[in-house]
Parts: structure tokens; sequence; C-alpha cells
């Protein structure tokens, strides 16, 4: 039988080889609870406790800590850690310049969240100043504020704080619970159910005939779906993320074969960085133990500021170092002559046979109880979002 280390080592190597663990369990856990007690403290918004989070499970292997000087220039200009791995977003711990003043290097520093919850420590190494505009414009491709993501490192503190972490406490995901698993979980389901390739879709919408589409396509060729959807912080206007659970539960219930598909939370918080942050979605799913992923059109976009392809074309150019395989869609529509899903690839007919929506269209409809056209959603689908939205 195959041990646990040889189950989670030997699928897909995580990234940097190890698949990182900063949970601290059992007396120690205790002790640490304890000597916190003592500790100079922080309080966490939601999105740096996410971050926090994903370092301490391993989802962003093989970070320990919150990124110092050396690794955050050097993945801001250049995409990569100081030790040559791949790695495109900061994963940083900004405070202000009196939380920075306050602190000393070599401090514990106890990790609250917003709601009193003890949730880690950080043993401080590095404080640092940085410059907003170069990581807008290198990370997000833009300095427009307008952008959901520049607008949040505009309003940031100005210090970053660096070093590594221990997890205390999980964030709970209380209404997830069936749906949460760590990478070293998922790698264990792999195993158990005999998946040996497992293509990862990340998403923050619904799932509509489009996704499932791409996602079936995969299907053909690899053993299951790992459908992990992002919990994390999301734009307001983007649909609450559990009304998306009950939606991607009655789409598997009524449209997967049950042993082809697993729907576990991916609890990060969404930057909109497009083509950067596709390649942190695929690296992330490398650590949870896929062998492929998906990225479609427009991947992790927003608005306007990212070509249609611009996420594919810039993977591209690290796939070989990613060392997982990314399988590129067309965008994908329904063709009314064709009478199925198509793209480009497959259909010749004019584009005003294709049903097409918009994201804000689709929720105008969804807020008004109107349903969506199955040409572009399954109705079981529907039904759950319009019901979700109207309580919300
Ligand atoms: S994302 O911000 O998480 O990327 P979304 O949930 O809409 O947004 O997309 C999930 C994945 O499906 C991404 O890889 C995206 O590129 C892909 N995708 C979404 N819509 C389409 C489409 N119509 N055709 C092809 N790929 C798509």
């Amino acid at each position: 039988m195959a041990t646990y280390e040889e189950i989670i080592h030997n699928t897909i190597k995580p990234h940097g080889g190890e698949l990182i663990n900063r949970v601290v369990e059992g007396a120690e856990r205790e002790r640490l609870i304890e000597a916190a007690q003592s500790y100079k403290s922080l309080t966490l918004n939601p999105w740096a406790i996410s971050d926090l989070e994903l370092i301490g499970i391993g989802g962003f292997s093989p970070l320990t800590g919150f990124m110092g000087e050396a690794d955050y220039i050097k993945v801001v200009e250049d995409t990569h850690l100081e030790n040559g791995l791949v790695w495109s977003i900061p994963i940083t711990l900004p405070v202000t310049e009196a939380e920075a003043d306050n602190l000393d290097i070599n401090d514990d520093i106890a990790l609250y969240g917003e709601d009193g919850e003890l949730y880690g420590t950080l043993k401080l190494e590095e404080k640092y100043t940085y410059d907003k505009e170069k990581e807008a414009k290198n990370v997000y491709g833009t300095t427009d504020e307008a952008h959901p993501g520049v607008k949040k490192v505009y309003q940031k503190g100005n210090v970053y704080l660096a070093g590594p972490i221990q997890l205390l406490n999980r964030p709970k995901h209380d209404e997830f619970t069936d749906y949460h698993l760590d990478p070293a979980e998922t790698r264990q389901l792999f195993h158990d159910i005999g998946w040996k390739t497992v293509v990862g879709f990340q998403t923050r919408n619904p799932v509509h005939r489009a996704h499932e589409y791409i996602q079936k396509s995969a299907l053909e060729i690899v053993d299951g779906l790992l459908l992990n959807p992002l919990v994390g912080e999301t734009k307001a206007d983007d649909i609450p993320a559990d009304v998306r659970m009950e939606s991607y539960q009655a789409i598997l219930n009524n449209y997967f074969p049950e042993d082809r598909a697993r729907l576990v939370i991916y609890p990060a918080a969404m930057r909109y960085a497009g083509p950067r942050e596709a390649i942190l979605h695929a690296t992330v799913r490398k650590n949870y133990g896929c062998t492929h992923f998906i990225v479609g059109r427009d991947h992790a976009g927003v608005g306007d500021y990212y070509g249609t392809y611009e996420a594919q074309d810039l993977i591209s150019q690290f796939e070989d170092e990613l060392d997982i395989q990314i399988l590129k869609f067309e965008h994908a529509f329904y063709c009314k002559k064709c009478g199925n899903m198509a793209t480009a690839k497959t259909c010749p007919h004019d584009a005003s046979e294709h049903v097409h929506l918009s994201g804000t269209k689709v929720r105008e409809k969804l807020r008004n109880g109107e349903s969506l056209p199955t040409e572009f959603s399954r109705p079981e689908v529907a039904e759950v979002l319009i019901k979700g939205l109207q309580q919300n």
C-alpha cells in the first residue's frame, strides 16, 4: 500500500517539489496559542487571512510565509521567485507605517482576523516599502484605479511585512464543510478514486453551458475534473459564493457522471489580474494535485483590461517551467445553426447564430427573476441562481 508521503508526492510534484504544511496541531498548537497572548498583534483583513490560510495548507507551496523584498521584486519584475521558480503574483502582508513602526525584526506577531479570532503567527524577518505603481503596472498591466485589483493595491498600507507563518486556527468555511479539502487531502482523494490525470477548473462564476462544454471536452482526455471555485473575496457585483456553490451542486448532480467530477473550494481572494493570475491559478492547482489546468477566454479578466487570449499567451511562455499541462480553449458559445456548443474552431456560422450574454446581462435577468436561455445555462442552475440572488 502506498504511504501518505508517496500519495501526496508521487502524483504530480508540488511546485518546488515539497507540499508545504504550516498548520500547527496538538500540544504545540496549544502552546503557541498561549504564547501568542503576550505577542504584539495585528488584525488582518479577509484577503490577508485567505493568503495566510493558503500558505499554511500548502496551496501556495513553496511559500512558507509572506514574501520578503528580494522575492517580491523578482516576482513583480520577472515573474519568478529568487530561487528561480515561476511565480506570478506577490503574496504579501501590507500594514500601515504606524503599524510597522510598532514592530521589530524577530518579533513573533499574533495574527488576528477582523472577527477577533487568532489565526496564526508571523516571525517578522523584514519590513519594506514598495512601489505601488510598479506593482499595478507589472502585475495587473494597468495603473487605472477603476481596476478592482489595482484599487486594492492603492488602498493597501505602505509597508510589507515578511517572514514565515504558522497557522493555528483555520478559517471555518462553515457553509462549505463538505467541499473543504486541503491540497494534501485532494491528492489523497485522487489517489483513492484512482484518478491519475485530473483537470483543475478555476471559476468565480456559476457554471454555464460554455464552462460545461470546455470541462467536458477536457474530461474526454483526463480521468477526472476538480471543479475548484474561488470562494474568497470577490468584487461586490460577482455572484456570492454560497449561491454559486449551490449552483455547482445542481450542475454536477444533473449533468456529470458521479465518478468523474469533484467539487472542492479554493479559499482565495480574486485579484482580477488576468494573465498573471492565470499562472497563479495553475500553480495552485498543481499543488492541489491537478495534472492539467483549463485556461479559456479572458481568464481571471475584468472589463476590457486584457485581450481575450492574453492569459493563454502569457501562460504559454511559462508552461514548461510550470510543469502542469495547460488546456487552452477558445471562446465557446451555443450555435443555433449547429444545434450545439461550439467555438470558432468547430463552427462555420455567422456570429448572429451564436447565443451570447454578458455577465452584467445575466445578473440583471437573474435579479429580476427571469430565467436564462437554455442554450446559455442549464435550467437547474438558473433556478438556483434566481432563488439565491433574490434572497441576497
Ligand atoms: S475567472 O475569472 O474565474 O476566470 P470564469 O469563472 O468566468 O472567470 O471562468 C472560468 C474559466 O472558464 C476560465 O478559464 C475562463 O477563461 C473560462 N471561460 C469562461 N467563459 C468562457 C467561454 N465562453 N468560452 C471559453 N472559456 C470560457
